[in-house]
């Protein structure tokens, strides 16, 4: 089969090289000409394990390609995969801008009977206007379907390659076996729903998900207020197998480009449908509020900011990743800014990335160690759990400042660094 994908984010790229190693001819679309030209060297203009090498090794066979020209790329396509962005606008609903288009640039070059693909998380509903939208402008029959993603960054060619399940939204059952049919390489259960069922399913997933991390983060909150140990609580609770200890630790709340975006698009979709006192607005307005309120509790435990150097350990929204969406940094260090406080910043792969969004000034500066960063800190902050910061000695540091360690994702030994003249707090103990 020959195939095309819009839009050569995480994705994308990431889609576009699995399909084409199971031997297809694929074509990665963006109209953004620094990607492609980025891509067809087989540099991916992101930090994501194992892609670049998948990439080079599905080029070097020659039947995977990046192209800025519809024309080239849709006439000759069987299958075109929408995974354009769909961020979230003020007020917290979907912007479908990049979607419809892709739909306008997409429909003029449609081979006949060409299946179009939603990949982008978009509203249940939403493939009905795509629909209409692409055939406003051609006579050529399509149809649509709705595959949704659920891979995860860092970790995104293997989610790809090893989905727990494929789901295909479709009412035609010739458009899902021949989706059936190119998803079989992954070994996967194979779900047949309807268009708007796959794109609820989605949306219910990550909902699910925030709605979990949100409510252990409640609990872990609660006990600090009693001197339990959430780590405690779940290793007990999570021995019930309808719960599981999988998936759930407590921290500063959910970031990334998916989680906080779909819950308020699923939030404001609900409101759209006159569910107005709807579960996600509640979930989002605590994730929203829980790393001011956090920094507050911290400024008051000690002492005040002001003056004082920080070490900022992870500036990523999560480990293995350079992506700074909604990363709990972005509200972390203004706050600490705000309050007077100097900051050194460290990731092992986000500072360039971390740069753009919070430049360097007088009281902001980047390091490029560990150890640099928290020379003179008074307050080490250990905000992302990249392996190299948790597997970093520093209850062998001498330690002669008592300098206080906010360990919020309850890595580290709390005795350990007690013993080596550090204050210690973590997350619900
Ligand atoms: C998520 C979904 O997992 C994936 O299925 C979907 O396709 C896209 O959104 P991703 O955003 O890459 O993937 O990262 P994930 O590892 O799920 O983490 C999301 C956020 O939740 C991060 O901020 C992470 O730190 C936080 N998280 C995750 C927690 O706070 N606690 C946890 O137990 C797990």
């Amino acid at each position: 089969m020959t195939i095309s994908i819009i839009g050569t984010g995480f994705v994308g790229v990431v889609s576009a090289a699995v399909y084409a190693s199971f031997g297809h001819t694929v074509y990665g679309v963006d109209i953004d000409e620094n990607k492609v030209a980025s891509l067809k060297n087989s540099v991916v203009p992101f930090y994501e394990p194992d892609l670049e090498q998948l990439l080079k090794t599905q080029q070097a066979t020659g039947h995977l390609f990046f192209t800025t020209d519809y024309s080239q790329a849709i006439p000759q396509s069987d299958i075109i995969i929408i995974a354009v962005g769909t961020p979230s606008t003020q007020e917290g609903q979907v912007n479908l801008d990049y979607v419809f288009s892709a739909c306008k640039s997409l429909a003029p070059h449609l081979k006949p009977d060409a299946i179009v693909v939603l990949k982008s998380t978009v509203p249940p509903g939403i493939a009905k206007d795509v629909e209409s939208s692409i055939a406003s402008l051609t006579q050529t029959p399509f149809s649509i379907a709705s595959v949704p993603e659920f891979l995860k960054e860092g970790t995104a060619v293997h989610d790809t390659l090893h989905p727990d399940r494929v789901v295909i939204g479709t009412n035609s059952d010739k458009v899902f076996q021949t989706l059936a049919e190119l998803h079989k390489p992954l070994q996967a259960p194979i779900l047949r729903l309807s268009v708007e069922s796959a794109q609820m399913a989605k949306y219910s997933s990550n909902a699910y998900l925030a709605t979990r991390i949100t409510f252990i983060n409640e609990i872990s909150d609660i006990c600090e207020k009693n001197g339990a140990d959430v780590e405690e609580v779940i290793s007990a609770i999570g021995l019930d197998k309808r719960i599981g200890t999988h998936y759930w630790y407590p921290g500063l709340g959910y970031g990334g480009s998916c989680f906080p975006k779909d819950v308020k698009e699923i939030a404001a979709y609900s409101r759209s449908v006159n569910l107005h006192n709807n579960l996600f607005n509640t979930i989002d307005r605590i994730n929203e509020e829980r790393i001011p309120k956090i920094m507050n509790n911290l400024e008051t435990t000690v002492g005040g900011f002001e003056g004082k150097t920080v070490a900022v350990l992870g500036l990523a929204f999560k480990p293995n990743t350079d992506d700074m969406r909604e990363a709990p940094s972005l509200k972390v260090i203004p706050y600490l800014l705000e309050k007077g406080a100097t900051v050194i910043g460290y990731d092992p792969k986000a500072t360039e990335t971390a740069k753009k969004v919070l430049p360097v000034h007088d009281r902001l500066q980047y390091a490029l160690t560990i150890d640099e960063a928290i020379k003179q800190a008074h307050l080490i902050i250990a905000l992302i759990e990249w392996q190299e910061i948790t597997s970093y000695p520093f209850a062998q540091k001498k330690n002669e400042i008592n300098t206080y360690f906010f360990d919020t994702r309850n890595q580290f030994d709390e005795q350990e660094l007690k013993t080596r003249g550090f204050v210690y707090q973590g997350v619900g103990r």
